[in-house]
């Protein structure tokens, strides 16, 4: 791929978003959004679904693999991160296809995934993968843990996507360069940091029980860092320019530090993270923002859903009942949003295919696909727990928890085949699955079968242009996916479609869980 094209296409993407966000301010025109999210009648094996999920985790795995290490195509690599500067950053995942370790998606992905086990850690634990989604999780905060150097110091990208774009090798094989970068006091950057609070207090309830020291380290680590971004408050993109084209901060640190302040409140119990969430509700944008999209960028469903549950269980001081109310009620309308309830204009509901795909934009959607999958099985179980109560969409519609868990089922079950180009997109699972993802690793013969050094360039003469499916099969990654025709063209060079990333997988731990433990459970 032209590293140039890719860059800019990145940043148009970027710019893309930006006036996404702007757009929701305005007043609505049209009306947008229909279908019921019902099932095609197919069965799925979402237990097999949960197991190639995790495995997905290890195949992504930077630094020194361990013996018990499953996916054998990959090898150790990454073992210099830091070296250059002085501090051990070995570990960690790669984001996506490439070779360079981002912190604001990789602790965004290790949220997600201890979201994941915290809410379904029952039914991961029916499943027979408590093990792996414990190993998947520590393989991500043990990177954060180190990459969090000093209380005012987080390093935040290891790698440089221009120069690793330039080359297509395997990560085992790298020659390009390992720069590290870091915020600090005088170069700050309170996304990244507040995401890794919230990544670390997550996982400190996950660890609790079976790894009291542990639990007790990461919460310590995202108390400082939380601190850190309070404190010091600045976007990261300003800091390092480095992940402008790639991961830059489209929605600032607002939604990342009321986060970070409601999973610490959740972690901890205690009432000063909700005063801060309340307290700066308005100034971050948490009671205001309505959004119809969920990611690694834009945050304010998911903490507007962590918020509307403290509400719903009562577990806050009286004088916060007021901005919970308003946090909840914007979390409503992300859930109305995707069930195509809102009234009002084409901006109030999130598209959907003709085959029924919650639609966002052409680049990666299937992201905004299962972690809206992700936060509507959640709220339903919040809505179960609570004396089924109901969803209230602006223009008086309202929605049950089964209606939430339909629209969830239905866009799992798109994932894994129940589509019109009848292909799963986690690949490994089913008989027809995306053989040509763009990702590095899997598209070279693995350095297990054929030691011989792959440069720079050769990979992409060698192996990117060739024709043929992956030497390797990268089990339980889900690739950007179709378009919004329903569309899909299997081929290395539509990054836009075949690159997949581990956040796109994170919050299906947790659907997959659900979803077969709900099969079991009505087998019974
Ligand atoms: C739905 O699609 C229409 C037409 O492309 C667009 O104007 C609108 O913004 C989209 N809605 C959302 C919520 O993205």
């Amino acid at each position: 791929m032209a590293r140039g094209l890719e860059t800019t296409t990145m940043m148009l993407e970027s710019v893309a978003l930006c006036a996404a966000v702007v757009l929701v301010l305005l007043p609505p025109t049209m009306a947008a959004g229909s279908g019921d999210g019902g099932g095609a009648g197919f069965e799925f094996d979402y237990r097999n679904a949960l197991h190639s999920g995790l495995l997905y985790f290890e195949a992504q795995r930077s630094g020194h693999l361990p013996y018990n290490q499953r996916v054998r195509w990959r090898g150790h690599s990454g073992l210099a991160d830091g070296l250059q500067q002085g501090v051990d950053l070995v570990g960690g995942y790669y984001d996506a296809g490439d070779n360079v370790k981002f912190g604001l998606p990789m602790a965004f992905t290790v949220t997600m995934l201890s979201w994941s086990a915290v809410e379904f850690g029952e039914e991961i634990a029916a499943a027979g993968e408590r093990r792996h989604v414990l190993e998947a999780i520590k393989w991500g905060t043990d990177y954060l843990l180190k990459a969090h150097t000093a209380p005012d110091e987080l390093w935040a990208e290891v790698g440089d996507g221009d120069t690793d774009h330039y080359c297509w090798q395997r990560p085992e094989d790298m020659t390009t360069s390992r720069q590290a970068y870091k915020v600090d006091r005088d170069n700050p950057g309170s996304d990244v940091a507040g995401e890794t609070a919230a990544a670390l207090a997550a996982a400190s309830i996950v660890f609790r029980s079976s790894n009291p020291h542990y639990s007790h380290l990461l919460l310590h680590h995202a108390e400082q860092l939380f601190e850190f971004g309070d404190k010091y408050r600045g976007k990261y993109d300003s800091s390092i320019g480095e992940v402008w084209s790639y991961y830059a901060s489209v929605s600032g640190y607002g939604d990342e530090m009321l986060w970070a302040a409601l999973w610490l409140h959740r972690a901890t119990g205690r009432r000063g993270y909700l005063d801060y969430a309340v307290a700066m509700a308005d100034e971050f944008g948490g009671t205001g923002w309505a959004i119809t999209e969920f990611s690694w960028d834009v945050k304010y469903a998911g903490l507007q859903i962590l918020a509307a549950k403290v509400l719903m269980e009562g577990n806050h001081p009286e004088e916060h009942r007021a901005t919970l109310e308003q946090y909840k009620s914007k979390a409503e309308h992300y859930l109305c949003a995707c069930l195509g309830k809102n009234a009002g204009g084409a901006d109030d509901n999130v598209n959907r295919t003709a085959g029924g795909m919650l639609f966002v934009r052409q680049w990666n959607n299937m992201q905004y696909v299962t972690n809206a999958a992700f936060l509507l099985t959640v709220y339903s179980r919040y809505q179960q727990k609570n004396s089924d109560e109901l969803v209230r969409c602006s223009g008086g519609e309202t929605a049950t928890a089964g209606e939430l868990m339909a629209l969830a089922r239905a866009q799992a079950d798109y994932v894994l085949g129940a589509n019109p180009a009848g292909v799963s997109y986690m690949v490994g699972y089913g008989r027809r699955f995306p053989r040509r993802v763009h990702h590095r690793g899997a598209s070279i013969v693995s350095h297990r079968a054929d030691g011989r050094f792959i440069g720079c360039v050769q990979g992409y003469d060698d192996w990117f242009r060739r024709g043929g499916a992956n030497p390797n099969v990268v089990v339980g990654a889900i690739v950007g996916g179709p378009d919004h025709r329903d569309r899909f063209r299997d081929s290395r060079d539509n990054y836009m479609q075949t690159e997949a990333c581990t956040y796109n997988t994170a919050p299906m731990v947790g659907v997959f869980a659900h979803l077969h433990g709900e099969k079991t459970a009505n087998a019974r």
